[in-house]
């Protein structure tokens, strides 16, 4: 794979990170190109080249892919749901123009495969569940809306040029590489662990819980929690999949286990050794009860099964960043 060049878009950040290292296990030739804006200098590994560049600069997205590349991976995208419901231009140029302008410059430069960071956000709340790969369409915020129109501009894309890709459709991503080779946490987190770890480091007060009169076994939302290192070799085996046959694909990346917010609370007890101050608070606006994936289709496509089954292995790798520090 030494002669085989990937180059990661948004290789800086917290995916992206885990993705570079396993493609440069899997012996990848490796170039990161990220704007840094939330990627971070101790995320990049010293044997891959990076380059600092904007997704919306398509003359320097021309320049680096005139280099030739094998396949591209493609990260780089805002991604606080929150935040798109209040500032959706800030979505509509990063993700959507910015993604558009990935491909024109693939295509421009003979590129012709892409791995694309997409979310279970394109479905919404789900009518049921598990979530297989035909189930509805239906994003509930404008961060969801624009991965579902990434992935539909790919199947164009696929239709009209000799451009193939394979859109993984991340669940809840958590944990950290097990041998501390990644550090870099975000700054002002938005979701559950990170929120837990600066509750439990002190940095913060205590959780809220938002909702304990959900349909679901304790009340609390059930979500679908999958390991970063399960992701990250998802990647490398769908850059594999796309060099060996041209098809296109999207594919659901979870565990097919659910989790609840006080089962997350309750193994972080365990892992930390001692107990999480928490309150419940009303619930937050576009929260699905329950979302979990069906894997079977990444299993039988990217012969993918993740390791890390046990929430409270998957809490220690995140746990095993703060105590390192001290
Ligand atoms: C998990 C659970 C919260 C914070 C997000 C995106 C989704 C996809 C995956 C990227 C929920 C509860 C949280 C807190 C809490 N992302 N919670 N107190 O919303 O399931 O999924 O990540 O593509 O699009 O929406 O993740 O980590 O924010 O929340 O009780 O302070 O924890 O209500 O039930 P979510 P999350």
């Amino acid at each position: 794979m030494a002669n085989t060049k990937v180059l990661v878009i948004g290789g800086a950040g917290y995916i992206g990170s885990h993705v570079v290292k396993a493609l440069l296990e899997s012996g990848f030739s490796v170039t990161v190109y990220d704007n840094m804006s939330s990627g971070q200098t101790c995320n990049l590994f010293a044997d891959a080249a990076f380059i600092k560049g904007d997704i919306l600069d398509v003359e320097k997205l021309n320049t680096v892919m005139a280099e030739g590349f094998d396949a591209v991976v493609h990260l780089a995208a805002k991604k606080a749901v929150g935040e798109s419901m209040e500032n959706p231009q800030l979505y509509a140029a990063n993700n959507l123009n910015g993604s558009v302008n990935i491909f024109n410059a693939m295509v421009n430069n003979g590129i012709k495969n892409i791995v694309f960071s997409s979310s279970a956000a394109v479905f919404g709340a789900p009518q049921y569940v598990p979530v297989d790969e035909k189930h509805p369409l239906n994003p509930m915020s404008f961060y969801g809306y624009t991965k579902m129109q990434i992935e539909q501009v790919m199947h164009w894309f696929a239709r009209l040029k000799d451009f193939h890709f394979i859109a993984l459709r991340y669940f809840n991503a958590v944990g950290y590489a097990a041998d501390g080779s990644i550090t870099g946490r975000e700054k002002n987190p938005q979701n559950l662990l990170p929120i837990i770890m600066e509750v439990a480091t002190g940095k913060r007060n205590k959780l809220h819980v938002f909702g304990n009169d959900y349909d679901t076994p304790d009340g609390t939302c059930v979500r679908d929690y999958v390991h970063v290192t399960d992701l990250a070799t998802a990647h490398v085996a769908a850059v594999q999949k796309l060099l060996k046959e041209p098809q296109s694909y999207c594919l659901n990346l979870g565990t097919n286990k659910g989790t609840s917010v006080l089962e997350i609370i309750k193994a972080t007890e365990r892992v930390i050794g001692k107990k999480l101050p928490y309150d419940f608070a009303p619930r937050r606006a576009g929260d699905p009860a329950v979302i979990v994936a069906t894997n079977e289709m990444a299993k039988k496509v990217l012969n993918w099964h993740p390791q890390y089954t046990d929430i409270d292995k998957i809490i220690q790798t995140t746990w095993n960043l703060e105590t390192k520090d001290k």
